[in-house]
């Protein structure tokens, strides 16, 4: 971890003003905000640790536990909402046994959910990964799970 904290720092000079790339770099190299990532942010900038974490807990970008190897997107957009995307919701926190938010205990997925994502004719619509699931029913949600959690 540290030789990872390492590199992230290496890009960067210092400046306050650098902070939010520092924190998008350093989640994009430990996959979340990990404390010893902030506090190396922190010092690294002249900052206090509080300051730091107060300002990546502002942006919903930043996570500050590790991510699912599947990040899983509900829409909650007006449309998907119509067409039961709430139902939807439930069906995978029922299945996955996690809230919104949330990752497995298996590190498979993680699940949250999102404003529109720009494909309101296919509502209710969920985001797995860079993939498109439109019309999805609570019947078939199981269905793809299985495929993604099959995957090595
Ligand atoms: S409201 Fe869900 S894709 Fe637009």
């Amino acid at each position: 971890m540290q030789e990872k904290i390492d590199k992230v720092l290496s890009a960067f000079n210092g400046d306050r003003s650098e902070l939010i790339p520092m924190l998008q770099a350093m989640q994009k190299e430990l996959g979340y905000l990990s404390e010893e990532g902030m506090q190396a942010i922190a010092k690294h900038i002249g900052m206090a640790e509080s300051q730091v974490y107060g300002v990546a807990t502002f942006y919903a970008q930043f996570y500050f536990a590790p991510r699912g190897k599947h990040e899983i997107k509900v829409c909650s957009g007006t449309a998907c909402h119509v067409k039961g995307g709430a139902r939807i919701l439930e069906t995978l926190e029922s299945q996955l046994k996690i809230k919104c938010g949330e990752t497995t205990a298996d590190r498979n997925f993680s699940l949250e959910k999102v404003a529109c994502v720009g494909s309101c004719a296919l509502a209710p619509v969920v985001m797995i990964d860079d993939n498109v699931h439109g019309r999805l029913e609570s019947k078939k949600v199981k269905g793809v799970l299985d495929k993604y959690a099959s995957e090595v």
